[in-house]
């Protein structure tokens, strides 16, 4: 089979999606579309090289939001059939209420219109599903009552990316999830993988079950669901 797998910028199922993607690229031609956010939010969680080396050649493109500029003309490539399946995985809330609502102003909201436009099916794992709390993941964080103030920060000397402010924050926008600080710092002041719980908004929900709603659109709960369903 030909797939386009376009990743949006959650933390959410994040981990679990490149999996899947990963399982798809070693039997099908995958084709992968990343969000402006994926970008960031893969770089942050140390995941987009795994993302980036299943790339190479024809149909196994890696678009980005930047490399396809504004009119993003290889999501026409769904509405002339050259592909049997798409999959976004995960789907923020953001990205969902984008094409609950007909917009398509991104590569990911563009990809979905033109499979919509060219009836190919089109899997979707929104992040945001159930109401109420849900545990998700999140990237490195330097944990205050950890740290000791060291007047030389050892993980901030050890960051290639200069993303650590001592004794403060990381700055995720520079930070690549290559885990350097946390395999450094003696206190470990540097948490990866903390699990949080966070509320699910009712609009995102409301949002959910209106994407269920349209044609050629089915969502899963989890992206192993996917493996299952094809
Ligand atoms: C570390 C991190 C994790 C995030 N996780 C989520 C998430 O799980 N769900 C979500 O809807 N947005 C999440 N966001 C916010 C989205 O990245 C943001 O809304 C972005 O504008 C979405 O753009 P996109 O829909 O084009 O990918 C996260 C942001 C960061 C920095």
């Amino acid at each position: 089979m030909r797939i386009g797998f376009a990743i949006t910028g959650a933390g959410h199922l994040l981990n679990e999606s490149v999996q899947v993607a990963e399982k798809l690229a070693e039997n099908h031609e995958v084709t992968i579309f990343l969000s402006g956010a994926a970008e960031e939010v893969l770089k942050m969680y140390g995941l987009y090289e795994r993302v980036a080396r299943l790339t190479g050649g024809k149909y196994r493109e890696l678009a980005t939001d930047s490399n396809q500029k504004f009119s993003f003309p290889i999501t026409g490539r769904f509405s002339l059939g050259k592909y049997d399946l798409l999959i976004v995985s995960p789907a923020t809330a953001n990205t969902v209420s984008k094409i609950v609502y007909g917009i398509a102003d991104s590569l990911v909201t563009n990809v979905v219109a033109q499979a919509g436009k060219g009836a190919v099916k089109t899997f979707m794992v929104p992040v945001d599903i159930h109401p109420g709390p849900v545990d998700t993941v999140l990237p490195s964080k330097v944990e205050k009552d950890k740290c000791q103030n060291c007047d030389d920060c050892v993980a901030s000397l050890a960051c290639p990316e200069g993303a650590i402010i001592p004794h403060d924050e990381i700055d995720l926008t520079k930070c690549v999830g290559c885990g350097q600080c946390r395999n450094t710092c003696p206190y470990d002041a540097i948490s990866e993988g903390k699990i949080i719980t966070i509320y699910m908004r009712d609009i995102d929900i409301e949002n959910t079950r209106k994407l269920s709603e349209i044609d050629d659109i089915q969502i899963f709960e989890h992206p192993h669901d996917i493996l299952d369903n094809l």
